[in-house]
């Protein structure tokens, strides 16, 4: 069942940028998209990447290994070389703390 995990300051999300931070046992990226922020997991789905390593540019972040993009707000996988979506996950803030459920 789902479960609220705090897992980053709000503070510490870069605006226009992705970071990453283990919650509850994953590694999960948080992004600052238009003072929103957006949860995925952060290995990629095609291969061994980090998705904190690679290039956020709106609402799509690009894989660092082989620039596949996914949509953070859905996970959707954009293009190829990605065949399967990634993970995204819910997020709530709350005195100034991002929290996601996992
Ligand atoms: Fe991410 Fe290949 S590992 S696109």
């Amino acid at each position: 069942s789902m479960q609220w995990i705090k897992a980053i300051a709000r503070a510490d999300v870069p605006e226009e940028d992705v970071i990453a931070v283990e919650a509850g046992g994953r590694e999960i990226a948080f992004y600052g998209v238009d003072g929103e922020v957006y949860a995925t997991d952060n290995l990629c789905t095609h291969g061994n990447a980090r998705l904190c390593d690679g290039f956020l540019t709106g609402h799509e972040i690009e894989c660092p290994l082989h620039q596949g993009r996914f949509d953070v707000r859905d996970g959707r996988a954009l293009c190829s070389p990605l065949r399967d979506n990634i993970a995204t996950y819910p997020v709530r803030i709350e005195d100034g703390m991002v929290f996601v459920a996992l």
